[in-house]
């Protein structure tokens, strides 16, 4: 089918790749011994940036996907998003609290199980998303899409 619209599973395949990298960053930082909690405040706040623009993508794509008929487990994956964030929260209320010692307990056991679960639901989504071929997708679902306007990241331009 032709389509000029850029692959919208691709993007979120993409951007995948970009939260793994931060998530191994992250990932570092919990088990250092010596983590500067400005740069953590940082790097922080910065994944989470652009997992949520990310996620907002995600929903709007695997909803109209599901609605086509695809098979996406749609509200289990808004269920993880909300559990990621309730935990990203915890983390970040320390971090906003600036101790020290608050920080690295909630690092080591929160941030950890975070990153756990972050990798943990970027694989089932991966999962789901090689069942679908993007060429393979029915028109009607193809002109949904193409109306939510997914947009790649600017870091993946
Ligand atoms: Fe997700
Ligand atoms: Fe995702």
């Amino acid at each position: 089918m032709p389509c000029e619209m850029v692959d919208p599973i691709e993007i979120i395949k993409k951007e995948h790749q970009i939260i793994q990298k931060y998530i191994s960053e992250l990932d570092e930082m919990t088990y250092s011994v010596s983590v500067n909690v400005r740069d953590l405040s940082f790097m922080f706040k910065e994944v989470f940036r652009f997992l949520e623009q990310h996620e907002k993508k995600e929903e709007l794509l695997f909803e109209a996907l599901s609605d086509g008929g695809y098979e996406i487990a749609i509200e289990q994956v808004k269920f993880e998003h909300g559990d990621i964030k309730e935990k990203r929260d915890i983390v970040l209320k320390a971090i906003n609290k600036g101790d020290e010692g608050e920080i690295k307990g909630v690092l080591h056991i929160e941030c950890a199980e975070l990153v756990d679960r972050i990798k943990a639901h970027i694989l089932a989504e991966e999962g789901a998303m090689d069942k679908i071929r993007w060429d393979k997708v029915d028109k009607d679902t193809v002109e949904k899409i193409e109306l939510l306007q997914i947009v790649p990241s600017r870091k993946l331009l």
